[in-house]
């Protein structure tokens, strides 16, 4: 219940960056000849599982949302749509990451529920970072503050 209210609210401060995304993300999928939008209808508040084919994690999220969590998956691991997926054939589960993806999903809700509360603190963002792998290790050397320049 707490994991569906922070998707939501993840939904509705992504809502403004998808307005300016979605054109984009159209003619990029005409340009590669994708006959099939991957979305379902603005306003389909369906519980997701209706409404797409193949939802095991996502189950009661109205469908519409969906959109919105691919984009911000996408956006915190710094990857294309096919890190996960193969264009035109969303419902398959062909690639190894997108099932792995699932297993994060589990694990980041799990965080949130037994050691947060059920508050939004832990996000993919927060290990990824706009990165596949998230670093192990401290850098080798520290990275060196540059001196603030002095005015004039
Ligand atoms: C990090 C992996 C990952 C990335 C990146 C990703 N997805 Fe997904 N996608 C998934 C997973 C996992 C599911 C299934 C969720 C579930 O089981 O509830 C899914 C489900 C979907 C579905 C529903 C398909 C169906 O009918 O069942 C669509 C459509 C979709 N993604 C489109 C996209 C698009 C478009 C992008 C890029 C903007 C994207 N995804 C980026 C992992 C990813
Ligand atoms: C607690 C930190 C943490 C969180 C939160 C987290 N991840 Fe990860 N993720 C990792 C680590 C660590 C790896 C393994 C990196 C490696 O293989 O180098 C990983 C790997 C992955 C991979 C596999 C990458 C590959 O190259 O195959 C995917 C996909 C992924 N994460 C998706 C997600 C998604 C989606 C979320 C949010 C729902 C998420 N992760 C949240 C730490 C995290």
């Amino acid at each position: 219940m707490r994991l569906r209210m922070s998707i939501r609210f993840l939904a509705v401060s992504a809502f403004g960056v998808l307005l300016a995304a979605v054109p984009m993300g159209y003619a990029q999928q005409a340009q590669q000849g994708d006959q099939r939008p991957p979305w379902v209808e603005d306003g389909d508040t369906r519980p997701a599982e209706e409404a797409y084919k193949n939802i095991k994690v996502f189950t009661g999220l109205p469908a519409n949302r969906l959109k919105a969590v691919m984009n911000t998956w996408k956006n915190s691991l710094g990857v294309e749509c096919t890190f996960c997926h193969t264009r035109g054939e969303w419902e398959s589960d062909s690639i190894e990451e997108k099932g792995f993806a699932r297993e994060m999903h589990k694990l980041t809700a799990d965080l949130t529920k037994n050691y947060f509360g059920g508050k939004e603190e832990v996000t993919c963002y927060t290990c990824h970072r706009g990165e596949k792998h998230p670093a192990k290790r401290l850098p080798a050397a520290p990275v060196q503050r540059q001196a603030r320049p002095v005015a004039p």
